[in-house]
């Protein structure tokens, strides 16, 4: 295990490949107290370059679909699987995903949220430690014991998938939709609506 501050790894050399192919730890990003976190697979060549998850296209598209439901990207937590770009954007090898899941617990833990969104295959897959055909379950919500608790995994497509299939912008639509309609029903919490405002 490597060195974490607060929500941070600050230092990991744990994975061979990725410390090669990494320019930075790619943290999670989003309040502490988040009702919502997001997990995706890992970094790509735009997070590994600015050091925050999803500020690439398939970021935009995230904050895009977050903000028709309501959501602020500012009011939610997200994060990955892995925290360091694979090579080439391979997927993270099964040792590298559990290399890093204690970070992940971590997070899980620290920020207590409602409800945890797999965003894609990898982090559904990871995060319910079973296959999963992402596309035909999206929307579904499963409980799973993750950060020391039972919690409600929601099963989301990948933002990407929408720019190889158009078909999937209503599933990715329709599972934030759920997303949203989940933050704060635990009660405290205090999302922003932008519809306030
Ligand atoms: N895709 C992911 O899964 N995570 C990111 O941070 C960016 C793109």
């Amino acid at each position: 295990m490597g060195d974490m501050d607060g929500l941070d790894v600050t230092a990991c050399t744990n994975c061979p490949a990725l410390v090669e192919s990494r320019s930075r730890i790619v943290n999670g990003t989003g309040p502490a107290d988040a009702d919502v976190l997001f997990v995706g697979e890992g970094p790509g060549e735009q997070e590994d370059r600015d050091g925050e998850p999803f500020v690439g296209r398939s970021g935009t598209i995230l904050d895009d679909t977050l903000r028709e439901k309501g959501l602020a990207r500012a009011d939610v937590r997200i994060t990955n699987c892995v925290r360091c770009r694979p090579p080439e954007n391979r997927d993270p090898t099964g040792e590298e995903l559990e290399n890093c899941r204690g970070y992940l617990e971590a997070e899980i833990e620290l920020i207590d949220p409602d409800v945890v969104v797999a965003l894609g295959k990898v982090p559904s897959e990871h995060l319910l430690e079973r296959d999963v055909a992402v596309t035909s379950e999206a929307g579904t919500i499963e409980r799973a014991t993750l950060g020391g608790a039972d919690r409600d995994v929601l099963i989301c497509v990948h933002p990407a998938a929408t720019l190889y299939d158009r078909s999937q912008e209503e599933t990715l639509d329709a599972a934030l939709e759920k997303a949203a309609a989940m933050a704060g029903d635990g009660g405290a919490g205090g999302q922003s609506q932008l519809g306030d405002f």
